[in-house]
């Protein structure tokens, strides 16, 4: 791809989605900037088309219309079922680059069992495993006499985010590998992964890669849990934060050298095409990296707090992606702490009301961006449409102030039941 003025399509509709396309925006290789679907806040810096992204005809038909370059792909459900493999194979397409891995390279999220054989063949640092079939139920019930508590039980597919069990009770687990592989997921329970539980601190990982070469963009941690001091039911996740205090510069050089080397390389020795962001799920066992699970896109809300961090040109990088020239971009990033805490409809992560008006969104002070998350238009109004509705975001040069000065946003935004965790950071402060 030249570096002439370039069409940009997002494809997704959440805080990461808007995320990107407020960083993209921002390129002086851009022309035109698009968003399918997109959602209200994407539409301040970007034409969002109504399109099913899951439908690769209609994308086909819009990227010819408005003559797209490129194509940045938000959520894994296109990547696990193979837009990068249908645009490779149409000619008309033959001139738009999508960014993100090819369908096989994506079964490092859309299968356990890939991802986990995929390590153990690269040496790379997780925890064993065994797997089974829905034929094997009772060797997958015997094994687990074998291993210790607690027992880390995984769906093989794609499972919503809910597709991992983790309890310490044998009756239990063994009760709950029946559910799994009787199929409480579906499909995605056709296999399951029995692992090694890890003791340590969670963050997650990014980097770009086009299948040869590698930059590193930073790291966050995400708070998944519902509740303040990570109680309660999984989310998507409520807040996050950039850098994380306890990657120091030896832990990150381990992550490189034991983990990010040995994927691209593993990735170029078997031939698996992937250009595109790779998000690995990490804990930091007593100071040594291991690979909790590979996610083949960025994460929601991690990217809210990444992107305000890139001082580099994004675009500028996702173009050396797709000429494979990727080792020649140098990539800046801001010393500063971002954090992002997610404002939610009430009920979340369970049942909740939607059309709420939100107020307060038009916020203009330095450093603070509320991405939207669940939201739309009903008339003029914007008002709640999903269970995440904003991702509030600050940035300031400490970790104490990016807390205050995001809280403080917060505060001056306002919806109908709305919920938020009051921790997001306070665990890394004394770090
Ligand atoms: P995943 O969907 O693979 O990210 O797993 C969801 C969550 O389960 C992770 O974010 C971890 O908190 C936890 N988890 C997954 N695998 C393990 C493991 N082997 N040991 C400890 N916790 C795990
Ligand atoms: N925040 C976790 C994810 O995007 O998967």
């Amino acid at each position: 791809m030249n570096n002439k003025q370039i069409n940009v399509l997002i494809l997704g509709s959440g805080g990461r989605e808007h995320a990107l396309a407020w960083k993209i925006a921002q390129s002086p290789l851009l022309n035109k900037l698009y968003c399918a679907p997109g959602n209200p806040g994407s539409a301040t810096c970007a034409t969002n088309l109504p399109v099913d992204i899951s439908c690769f005809e209609d994308i086909k038909q819009l990227v010819l219309h408005h003559n797209m370059d490129m194509v940045v792909v938000g959520p894994e459900d296109p990547l696990v079922s193979g837009i990068v493999d249908f645009f490779a194979s149409d000619p008309e397409l033959s001139r738009c680059f999508v960014v993100g891995p090819t369908q096989l390279a994506a079964q490092l999220e859309g299968s356990k069992e890939f991802a986990k054989a995929f390590m153990q063949r690269h040496s790379i640092p997780t925890a064993s495993y065994a797997s089974f079939s829905t034929s094997q139920v009772e060797e997958a019930v015997a094994y687990l006499t074998h291993v210790k508590a607690p027992y880390v039980l995984k769906a093989d597919g794609l499972a919503a985010g809910k597709g991992v069990v983790i309890l310490s009770d044998i009756k239990a687990a063994k009760q709950e590998v029946r559910n799994i592989l009787g199929g409480k997921f579906g499909s995605a329970g056709n296999r399951i992964v029995i692992e090694e539980f890890l003791e340590g601190i969670e963050l997650s990982l990014f980097f770009l890669t086009d299948g040869k070469s590698y930059q590193i963009l930073p790291q966050a941690k995400d708070y998944k849990r519902i509740g303040d001091g990570d109680t309660g039911l999984n989310t998507g996740g409520m807040g996050a934060v950039s850098p994380v205090p306890f990657a120091d510069d030896l832990f990150l050089k381990k992550v490189e050298e034991s983990i990010i080397r040995p994927t691209v390389a593993g990735l170029a020795s078997e031939k698996i095409d992937y250009k595109g962001f790779v998000f690995v799920g990490l804990m930091n066992c007593k100071g040594d990296p291991y690979v909790i699970e590979y996610n083949v896109r960025l994460g929601d809300p991690e990217t809210e707090v990444l992107m305000p961090r890139i001082q580099s040109d994004l675009l500028a990088l996702l173009v050396a992606l797709s000429n494979g020239n990727l080792s020649r971009e140098k990539l800046t990033i801001a010393p500063d702490y971002a954090l992002t805490v997610v404002m939610a409809s009430g009920g979340y992560p369970q049942a909740f009301k939607k059309e709420y008006p939100i107020e307060g969104l038009n916020i203009t002070e330095e450093g603070a961006i509320v991405f939207q998350a669940g939201t739309k238009y009903l008339n003029d109004t914007i008002v709640t449409s999903g269970g995440r509705v904003l991702a509030v975001t600050a940035k300031h040069p400490d970790l104490a102030g990016a807390i205050d000065k995001a809280y403080r946003l917060l505060h001056s935004i306002e919806f109908k039941d709305a919920y938020y965790r009051k921790d997001v950071g306070q665990d890394l402060l004394s770090l």
